[in-house]
């Protein structure tokens, strides 16, 4: 007969435990009681890197790594990038339903209505040396803006968190584009509240002299699908660094500016820019193998591969790749393009990748898109972070209201030396 339990036997002492199985996992905490002596503290799980460890329970974004699936809310990846804007899921994302048009109209409004920044974060950019990396920039002021707000901190008062969300999520991009203006000793460019989310991204990027910059519509679009597939990815590092920053009741901003340090690195969100970097570095179609031979002897990685979850594809990849081609309808086709599609199709028919299941991730192809788009690529994880500010802040708001979660605090399994006594100096 069924029954969803698990019966452990502890061979140390011959006695057997049942532990309940529910949604196909047990509590480690139901392991505690396995004691080998009275004085033992009781049994725990060692997972370096949460291989095998759910840390929360979201209703937020489902994952199927076999099979390629990615869905926010129930609803498939690939019908929200046809069918969806940002901003429309970045409020489903945040609120669990799709909006009627009245909430969306009320939505937009309030996030245009945010953009601005307080004219201090200008003088703090400009403090910045102009090669400074956005990323480290953006992680800056975003941390800033708590100061900006002491409100803040009021994280059990829904109304005050939500009014930080419309704040983060409208001033972000703004931060952003402020970042890049600066790099390239540009004016800054204001927000212009009568385009779109993106348009107006793209407007604050690169308004030169016109007096109105209109975005092109194909760039804004691509613009738009490539903020809904980065919008939320579950408990990946920099959400995980979220809510863990985040469950020592800090405000937001110094959250959000906790999974921006976490989305930086070149195994995360930092990837996108690595990619481009590997494909200069590659330079030309014929170095590609010799290029696949150094990564299969253990000499870097090829970045842009490979994912923790996803085993079959990354459906967030697929659709990119799609969309490239009308991105360079537009401004011209990427010459790395070819190298990348050489590394792609050498390492889809290679034992070792094929083996260990790499695939092209999100980040293989975005990239490739962001340059021909002109965006510079330390910019990249900056892309990234921008869309991904809704998923964390969402996370972040899920864990706050759940009963069951305190501050984040792992065990560790202590490996070093037994108490001894302190040495003087002139004895060692
Ligand atoms: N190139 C070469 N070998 C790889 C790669 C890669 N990109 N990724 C994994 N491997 C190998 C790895 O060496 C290991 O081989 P072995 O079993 O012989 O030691 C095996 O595949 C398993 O790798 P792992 O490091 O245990 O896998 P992981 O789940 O810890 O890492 C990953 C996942 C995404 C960090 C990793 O695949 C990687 O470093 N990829 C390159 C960086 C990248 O593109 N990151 C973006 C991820 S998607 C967007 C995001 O999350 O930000």
């Amino acid at each position: 007969m069924s029954k969803p339990t698990l019966t452990i036997t502890d061979n140390r002492t011959g006695r057997t435990y049942e532990i309940p199985i529910t949604n196909g996992t047990i509590r480690a905490m139901d392991l505690r009681q396995i004691r080998a002596s009275s004085d033992d503290f009781g049994l725990m799980t060692y997972d370096p890197a949460f291989t095998n460890t759910a840390s929360c329970q979201s209703s937020i974004t489902f994952i199927d790594g076999e099979r390629g699936v990615l869905d926010y809310r129930g609803y498939a990846i690939e019908e929200l990038a046809e069918k969806s804007t940002y901003l429309e899921t970045a409020y489903l994302i945040l609120n669990g339903e799709l909006p009627s048009r009245s909430d969306l109209l009320g939505w937009v409004h309030a996030i245009k209505h945010h953009t601005l920044l307080h004219e201090n974060i200008k003088k703090l950019i400009d403090g910045f040396h102009h090669d400074a990396h956005p990323m480290g920039m953006l992680i800056a002021i975003v941390g800033a803006l708590s100061t900006f707000y002491p409100d803040a901190k009021n994280i059990f008062d829904r109304e005050v968190r939500r009014e930080q969300i419309v704040r983060l999520i409208a001033k972000v991009p703004t931060i952003a584009a402020f970042c890049y203006r600066h790099s390239a000793g540009l004016p800054y460019a204001y927000p212009d509240n009568d385009l779109t989310y993106t348009g107006n991204f793209l407007n604050m990027f690169f308004k030169m002299t016109e007096l109105k910059y209109s975005p092109n519509p194909v760039l804004e679009r691509a613009l738009e699908v490539l903020f809904i597939l980065h919008a939320d990815h579950e408990q990946n590092c920099s959400t995980s660094a979220m809510r863990s920053v985040g469950s020592s009741q800090v405000d937001p901003y110094a959250a959000v500016a906790a999974a921006t340090a976490a989305l930086y690195g070149p195994l995360h969100g930092g990837a996108n820019e690595a990619v481009l970097r590997m494909l200069e570095q590659i330079g030309s179609v014929a170095n590609v193998l010799s290029f696949i031979a150094r990564v299969k002897q253990g000499e870097g990685r090829l970045m842009g591969f490979g994912h923790r979850i996803y085993k079959s594809y990354d459906p967030r990849a697929k659709i990119i790749k799609q969309m490239a081609d009308r991105v360079f309808e537009v401004m011209g086709r990427n010459p790395l393009l070819d190298i990348a599609l050489e590394l792609e199709r050498i390492a889809l028919e290679d034992e070792y990748f094929v083996s260990r299941k790499l695939y092209p991730n999100v980040d293989f192809y975005s990239g490739l898109i962001y340059q021909s788009m002109r965006i510079t690529v330390d910019m990249f994880p900056v892309m990234f972070a921008i869309p991904r500010t809704v998923g964390w802040l969402t996370q972040w708001e899920e864990m706050i209201e759940d009963d069951e979660q305190k501050i984040a605090r792992p065990r560790q399994i202590y490996i070093g030396h037994a108490r001894r006594p302190y040495v003087p100096l002139d004895e060692r």
